[in-house]
């Protein structure tokens, strides 16, 4: 019967998920769905396996990692205070894609985890199969996205076995990530000011009610305003980074919508005379618009949690069809459009055009 069919395939479900755990627990790296992106995770206190998440993403060791919880009782015994900014936000959204930098008790996780910082990132993600995961591994996971150094993060455990298989000891599949943009990276002050260090799928309109203070960008993030790049030192190091980067060119286009059209279309037909293969990310609203080898659709301008949802995949199919000059449309910044342009422009290198 079809209950009997659905008990045997939970049944399957939880015993891999049991396995995955075991391979975690013995020090293992698992690749596992969240929410937001896959991640790469492993115990969190154990150096040998934090170390074999930097060799196998080829990650810099001064990138600190984001610690995944399961259940607010495991920030006993890893964390030494959450202020009332910061009670409340766990309340407001955990699970959820928003991870909360906490002042890390001593010795508590890997060296490795926290980059030699006095603080740690935590989350507790909004994914069923993430959380029964950490339960079952009995420890903290500490992971970043399951990509390799430098590639866009990965929205399909098939992104992960394109970047990594054969240098982790476990994928647990669990398809498409739902927000496919990272979470919100925040830092909340005693003074119950919010500082978002990176913006991604909790917007800044929805931590707005729980600042007391205000909710504040890092300095370090300004880009939509015309500053070309990172102005001072993030505080949320992985921000310095060139991230997500297509193997071709990619340049993004801003400004009011007919410009914008005929300014890529007029980039793209220079590319092709110049014999480049050319690409063009775009929203619906202007699809019909253009002419390229690869045109691909970030959904409707109505609705950008298409667009982060489909940013990563489009950057990974512009380098499986050789694609080799890109041009994007730049979308509002409110809302995910905030972090869409955040990993638009980072995989751009901050090339901008604004017409
Ligand atoms: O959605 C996500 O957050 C995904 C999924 C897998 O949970 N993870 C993720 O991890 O994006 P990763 O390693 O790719 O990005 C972690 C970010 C980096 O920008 C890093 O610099 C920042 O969090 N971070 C980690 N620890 C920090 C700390 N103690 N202080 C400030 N920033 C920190
Ligand atoms: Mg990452």
């Amino acid at each position: 019967s079809d209950h009997d069919m659905n008990q045997a395939r939970l049944d399957e479900i939880e015993r891999r998920l049991n396995e995955a755990g075991e391979v975690l627990a013995a020090g293992g790296t698992v690749a596992f769905p969240t929410e937001t992106v896959y991640g790469l995770g492993a115990d969190a206190r154990n150096s040998k396996a934090v170390e074999a998440i930097f060799a196998a993403k080829g990650r810099p060791s001064d990138n600190p990692l984001i610690v995944h919880i399961a259940s607010t009782h495991q920030l006993e015994g890893l964390v030494t205070g959450i202020n009332d900014t910061a009670a409340r936000l766990m309340e407001a959204f955990w699970p959820g894609p928003l991870t909360i930098v906490l002042p890390v008790m001593e010795g508590a996780v890997s060296p490795g985890v926290t980059a030699g910082l006095d603080t740690v990132a935590v989350r507790m993600p909004d994914h069923e199969v993430a959380l029964q995961l950490i339960a079952a591994a009995g420890c903290p996971l500490a992971a970043p996205s399951a990509n390799r150094s430098g590639r866009p993060s990965p929205t399909l455990a098939d992104h992960v076995r394109e970047d990594l298989g054969g240098r982790i000891d476990g994928i647990v599949d669990g398809g498409a990530t739902g927000v496919g943009v990272e979470s919100t990276v925040v830092l909340a002050g005693d003074d119950g000011i919010v500082t978002v260090l990176r913006p991604g799928g909790v917007t800044v309109e929805e931590l707005a009610p729980f600042a007391k203070g205000g909710v504040q960008r890092d300095p370090a993030l300004r880009s939509g305003a015309g500053v070309p790049g990172p102005a001072a030192a993030p505080r949320s190091p992985g921000m310095k980074y060139t991230h997500y980067a297509p193997k071709g060119e990619l340049r993004v286009v801003a400004g009011s919508a007919p410009q914008v059209a005929d300014r890529i279309q007029a980039e793209l037909d220079a590319a092709k005379a110049r014999g480049e293969i050319t690409g063009v990310l775009a929203f619906d609203e202007h699809l019909p618009f253009y002419r390229a080898d690869c045109v691909l659709s970030l959904g409707s301008l109505a609705r950008l949690e298409t667009a982060a949802h489909r940013l990563y995949a489009a950057l990974r199919r512009f380098d499986d069809s050789g694609v080799t000059v890109m041009l994007a449309e730049a979308c509002p910044e409110d809302g995910l459009g905030a972090a869409v342009m955040n990993r638009l422009l980072k995989a751009a290198g901050h090339r901008i055009i604004f017409v």
